[in-house]
């Protein structure tokens, strides 16, 4: 039998401890305190501790998730695990969290290279495990992007954070139900945003690897920008449409923290006010999957989403790949 609804039934996050300033950057490249606030927003972001791993602080988001909804290991049927930073490159970061987890020999999965849009992308294969049979599904967006990039490239290097967060889905009886959620993808943009070495056209080697191309993220910053709120916007619009819901119903808008310049364009585009729209950007930076979880459990410690209260969530990464959802918590 399916379930009524189904929905966030706990969440969770977790970032380390280590604040890094824009200052700081000044340090390792030429930039500034104000090149950085004028053109993202980004005051500061968390930097995992030298032996901090991606499993680490997958963990922590995962524990705090399922103390959210007071639940144990052995409640989850099934894990995925959305990240472009994982543990080791074989096997997969959501096997090496499972056995740290303790939840036994159910399936687990990785949701990789999509970037910023993983774990929404997650949290709709997630429903739809539970409309097919799963009681609940952990879902956990952790980044360590502090270890995938180049400390050497200004262009990239100021944008990123590290963080975790985590979402149990289930079935929900009071608030949390994913009313709707709709996902895209645009792969011949592939080559506007990614990391070529260490794959099969790009292999690792010691000359790569002396060059530092193994950090090498390529970006088209300006192709990105135009790209994310175009999408974001586009599929928030999307989401709300299936629903049939319309956005001054939405309590509060919850996008990839990308970029508050991009955060202001896709409020633009959408005609909401900048109240309405959850910013957290300037303390964390771009913590890529993570991102979302992130914001969502701030903006739930915040008291900004009361019972009740419609959230939209809209996101943009790599590959391209967007997705958006609504949630009436
Ligand atoms: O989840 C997806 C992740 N990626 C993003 O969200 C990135 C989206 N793109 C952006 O947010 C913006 O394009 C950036 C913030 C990356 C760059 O802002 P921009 O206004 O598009 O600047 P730009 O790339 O056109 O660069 C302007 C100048 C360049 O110098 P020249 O060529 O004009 O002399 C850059 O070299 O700014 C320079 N620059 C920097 N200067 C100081 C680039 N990075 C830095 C830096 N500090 N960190």
């Amino acid at each position: 039998m399916q379930p009524a609804k189904v929905g966030l039934v706990g969440l969770g996050a977790y970032a380390p401890e280590r604040v890094m300033t824009n200052d700081e950057w000044s340090r390792y490249v030429d930039t500034s305190d104000a090149w950085i606030v004028e053109r993202t927003g980004i005051r500061r972001r968390r930097i995992a501790a030298e032996g901090e791993t991606t499993v680490d602080l997958g963990e922590k988001a995962a524990l705090a998730a399922l103390a959210d909804a007071g639940l144990g290991p052995g409640d989850i049927d099934e894990l995925i695990v959305a990240t472009d930073t994982p543990e080791v490159y074989l096997p997969d970061t959501s096997s090496i969290l499972q056995h740290r987890l303790g939840l036994g020999a159910v399936p687990t999965y990785d949701l990789g290279g999509s970037g910023c849009a993983g774990f929404v992308q997650a949290l709709d294969v997630a429903r739809s495990r539970v409309l097919t049979g799963k009681r609940r599904v952990l879902v956990v967006g952790v980044e360590l992007l502090s270890r995938l990039m180049s400390w050497t490239d200004r262009n990239t290097c100021v944008l990123f954070g590290d963080g975790a967060g985590a979402a149990v889905v289930g079935e929900v009886r009071r608030g949390g139900e994913i009313l709707a959620v709709v996902a895209g993808t645009d792969g011949s943009r592939a080559g506007i945003l990614g990391l070529e070495v260490g794959g099969t056209r790009k292999p690792f080697t010691l000359e790569r690897a002396q060059r530092d191309e193994h950090h090498a993220i390529v970006m088209n910053g300006r192709e990105v920008f135009r790209e994310a709120v175009h999408h974001m916007s586009e599929a928030a619009q999307q989401v709300l449409e299936l629903a049939g819901v319309t956005l001054d119903e939405v309590a509060l808008v919850v996008p990839h923290q990308a970029n508050l310049r991009i955060l202001q364009a896709v409020a633009k585009a959408l005609d909401v006010p900048a109240g309405k729209v959850f910013v957290n950007v300037e303390e964390y930076g771009n913590t890529g999957s993570a991102s979302i979880p992130l914001a969502l459990v701030q903006a739930r410690a915040a008291g900004r989403i009361p019972a009740g209260a419609l959230v939209l969530l809209t996101t943009f990464g790599a590959g391209f790949h967007w997705a958006a959802a609504l949630v009436r918590f």
